[in-house]
Parts: C-alpha cells; sequence; structure tokens
C-alpha cells in the first residue's frame, strides 16, 4: 500500500469535471453531460484494461474505482461522475467515505420511471451480472418495484462488443436477441438499459424489439442530476470552455481507443494513458 493523502482539492468552478467508467460505455453519458453542460470542461478515463467489470468481484472494482479517483483528483476535478452501474454498485460508498468533501454523482437503472411507464405491469432489466447481484439493486426493487413484475437479464458479451465499437454487427445482433426477445416474450413492455455501455446499441435493440417497447436509460437524468448539484453548490463554469481541453484516457490499449473514440464519441485532440495501478486502502 502507497502512502496516500486523501487531499482535499481547491475546489474551484473552472476545474474540469472527472468522469470514469470500465471501457467506453461511460461515454453514453459523457454526451449527455456534453450537451447539457457545455461549459464544462470534461476528463474521462476508460479503464479498458480491466473491462468488463461486470464479471469482476466488488473488491477488485472498489480497488480500481478509488485508484481512479485518487488519479482524478490530482488532476484537479471539482466533481466526479461515476459512469458506471456497476462500480456505482460495488463503490460509490467507499468513493463517498473516502472523498467526503468531492460531490459525486453515480448511476442506478432506472427502476423507478420504468415501474410509472410500464401498462402490462412487467419490466425487463439488461445490465452486468456485478449490477444485478448487488444490494444496491435489491435495495432498489424493494423501494420501487411495488407492483411491477422485474425480470433481470445479465447480458455478458455485450460490453466487449461495444469496446470494438461493434453496434449493429450479425453478432451482436444475435446476442441482444438472445437477452432480449425472452424478456418480450414474458410480457415486458419497457426495457431498462441498466449498464452504459448499451444506450449504443439502442437502434438496433429497438429495431429487434419494435417500437412498442420502451428502452429507458439514466445518461440524461444523471446529466441533470450533475447540473443541480454543481448549481446547488455554485461550481457551475461561468467561462467558457474550449472542448479541445477535455481529456480522454484509457489504461488499456490506446490505438484501439483511437480507433473506437470516434465511432462512440467524435473526434478528439488527444488521448493519453492511464496506468494507475496503485493499491489503496
Ligand atoms: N458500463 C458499465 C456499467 O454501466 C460496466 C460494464 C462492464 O464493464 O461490465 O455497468
Amino acid at each position: 500500500m502507497n502512502s496516500v493523502v486523501f487531499a482535499k482539492n481547491a475546489i474551484n468552478p473552472s476545474a474540469p469535471v472527472g468522469v470514469f467508467d470500465s471501457g467506453v460505455g461511460g461515454l453514453s453519458v459523457l454526451k449527455e453531460i456534453r450537451q447539457r453542460l457545455p461549459s464544462e470542461q470534461l476528463f474521462y478515463i476508460a479503464d479498458e484494461a480491466y473491462v468488463p467489470y461486470g464479471e469482476k468481484s466488488p473488491d477488485f472494482i472498489i480497488q480500481r474505482s478509488l485508484a481512479i479517483t485518487q488519479f482524478l483528483i490530482e488532476q484537479g476535478i471539482k466533481a466526479l461522475v461515476i459512469a458506471c452501474n456497476t462500480a456505482t454498485a460495488a463503490a460509490a460508498g467507499e468513493i463517498r467515505t473516502h472523498w467526503p468533501w468531492l460531490p459525486v454523482v453515480a448511476m442506478e437503472p432506472a427502476v423507478k420511471p420504468a415501474t410509472q411507464a410500464t401498462r402490462s405491469g412487467i419490466v425487463g432489466v439488461l445490465a452486468t451480472t456485478g449490477t444485478l447481484k448487488s444490494a444496491k439493486f435489491a435495495a432498489l426493487l424493494d423501494r420501487f418495484a411495488g407492483n411491477v413484475r422485474v425480470i433481470t437479464q445479465p447480458c455478458p458479451g455485450l460490453v466487449e462488443e461495444i469496446e470494438q465499437g461493434n453496434l449493429a454487427t450479425a453478432e451482436v445482433k444475435q446476442l441482444l436477441a438472445h437477452y432480449a426477445l425472452p424478456l418480450v416474450e414474458q410480457g415486458c413492455d419497457t426495457l431498462i438499459l441498466g449498464c452504459t455501455h448499451y444506450p449504443f446499441l439502442k437502434n438496433a435493440l429497438s429495431e429487434l424489439v419494435g417500437d412498442q417497447i420502451q428502452i429507458i436509460d439514466t445518461g440524461e437524468a444523471v446529466a441533470r442530476r450533475l447540473e443541480f448539484v454543481l448549481t446547488q453548490q455554485q461550481l457551475l463554469n461561468q467561462q467558457s470552455v474550449n472542448f479541445k481541453h477535455d481529456r480522454f484516457y484509457s489504461s488499456g490499449d490506446l490505438t484501439r481507443f483511437a480507433q473506437v473514440l470516434p465511432i462512440l464519441w467524435g473526434e478528439v485532440e488527444a488521448i493519453f494513458n492511464f496506468t494507475s495501478t496503485e493499491e489503496l486502502s
């Protein structure tokens, strides 16, 4: 264990917002943030050396999430968005305990809006194994499911396809059919995308299940929540920002990252290596 100082940043409104995910999935959330908050500078970390998180242990995900947050704090962030349902379920509590001064916005599957939207009374959740097995998800169901039947479906393999930039290949369509069609056959009229990678498959999924099925994700709500938190803490950036100063980091293969970013995000000025293997206690 290296000696780590859980230092408090001198928070100021022109500091960047840090956002992370196991990989490129969190870019679906970053897009909503960029659209809603065009004046914020954004630092994004894809922990691609360790993607997918979905099948890994909570302890491992906690270690990665703390190391990433520590790094982002060293880069001077004023707020953190955990753009990953799996990391939220495993590590949001630990992050908040380590850095109580840091505004943290986290993800959770959209169970509440889905249970309000369903007419059949049956809702499906597509998410990672880690999210669906977590105590946080069980608590979410206890709180909001009510009389609605919620059917959960882990989707191993989808994240790996999206990491390659495959959004509508035959393999992707086959996996989607395998995971989503049984939910529709059981009467779901609403599908929750409980993993930030999956919004990139929304078109393929909606072609598959038809437009009678509502597909709900949480990216926009998270961007709204970030705006609320920054406003409340008087941390909204008032100056105009040059998007060229956004930063994109990956702990994985930078060549592949550079190939996939234009597909899922757009052109970026520069990408960086993120190598923290530091262990925190
Ligand atoms: N995008 C992440 C989520 O929202 C993690 C996917 C993974 O790495 O398995 O859960």
